[in-house]
């Protein structure tokens, strides 16, 4: 009996690793290991061995036998499930030479890059952002500010009228200010707020000029508010925008939506000054004409270009190039 196992099982060792398939290999096992499979059959066939030495070296012979071949079913549906695993995921495979063959990503413009980074700056601050329609009225950009229909100051501006409505009256913004006004006419003081935003004026362009460029107006409106927190807080934004070896301060000079009324500029490390915009205190007739008290409420405002932020930053020479959208000018910053 026992030759006739060893023969059964070195038969089965052979098929086993022939096999090719799970499903095969589950027919070998049923075969020989299942209840009615060939070793189940001469176990069942001990009983007719006449001697207990007999007995259990066929019993042993028997166990050894099939634990061999079991192990080798195992191993051998590892390995078909590998291989068959293997084809799957072949198959299953993307191409995505494709998806990998796009243009590389770009970034964001110089001038948006600016503008986010001021207003990181001013959140930081502790101000709260605002923005305002492009298209304004003759109020908010200049009735509101200090200057009625005569005022001098007006035709500095340089402004682009629409024709939507009566002459005059429908305008392309030509600064920031006027989202001050619109503000101060929605929110009740304290107010702290920095209004970024694109302006247009009648100009034709140059290294230093567009006619449309961009600004980032700042208000402050709360009670006791002095020229003392405006040089402070531009100083403050100064250090934290360009870093702490610049300096800023404060030249006389006039607007008609503040009194008084500075210029500001800031100095760089080796000394040298840039102008960088115009701030001053807020306009008592401003306040007025969006209903504030100045007697309870005072404020500052301060207004600078971010192109030029931009341009000083970079050290580009002409405002142009930031928006002639080559690339290969564009992709550097
Ligand atoms: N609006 C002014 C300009 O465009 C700048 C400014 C803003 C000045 C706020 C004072 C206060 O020139």
């Amino acid at each position: 009996m026992i030759e006739d196992v060893l023969a059964a099982r070195d038969e089965a060792l052979i098929a086993i690793a022939a096999a090719s398939q799970l499903e095969l290999l589950g027919a070998l096992d049923a075969h020989y290991l299942g209840k009615k499979g060939v070793f189940t059959t001469y176990k069942a066939s001990l009983g007719a061995l006449t001697t207990v030495d007999e007995k259990r070296a066929a019993g042993q012979a028997l166990n050894d036998a099939g634990q061999a071949v079991s192990s080798a079913l195992a191993l051998r549906r590892a390995v078909i499930a590998s291989a068959e695993r293997v084809l799957r995921l072949g198959a299953e495979r993307i191409d995505l030479t494709e998806a990998m063959a796009r243009p590389a990503r770009g970034h964001a413009h110089l001038v948006t890059q600016a503008w986010e980074r001021l207003e990181d700056v001013f959140i930081g601050l502790g101000f709260q952002i605002a923005e305002g329609p492009e298209v304004e009225t003759d109020f908010h950009n200049f009735e509101a500010l200090n200057m009625p229909p005569s005022h001098p100051a007006r035709s500095g501006f340089d402004t682009m009228f629409t024709d939507y409505a009566p002459d005059g009256t429908v305008l392309l913004r030509t600064h920031t200010s006027p989202v001050q006004i619109r503000v101060m006419q929605t929110i009740a003081p304290p107010i702290y707020m920095v209004m970024p935003g694109r302006v247009f004026r009648r100009d034709t362009p140059d290294a230093t000029h567009m006619p449309v460029f961009h600004q980032i107006e700042g208000l402050v409106v709360d009670r006791n508010i002095t020229m003392a927190h405006l040089a402070g807080t531009i100083d403050a934004f100064t250090r934290a925008f360009f870093g702490g070896d610049f300096t800023s301060r404060l030249r006389p000079n006039y607007f008609p939506f503040t009194e008084p009324s500075a210029e500001f500029d800031i100095q760089r490390p080796d000394g040298t000054w840039i102008e960088l915009g115009g701030c001053g205190m807020v306009h008592p007739n401003v306040l007025r004409a969006v209903g504030l008290d100045p007697e309870e409420w005072s404020g500052f405002a301060f207004g600078f270009g971010i192109d030029r932020m931009a341009r000083e930053r970079h050290g580009i020479d002409d405002i142009r190039d930031m928006y002639s959208n080559d690339i290969r000018f564009i992709e550097q910053f």
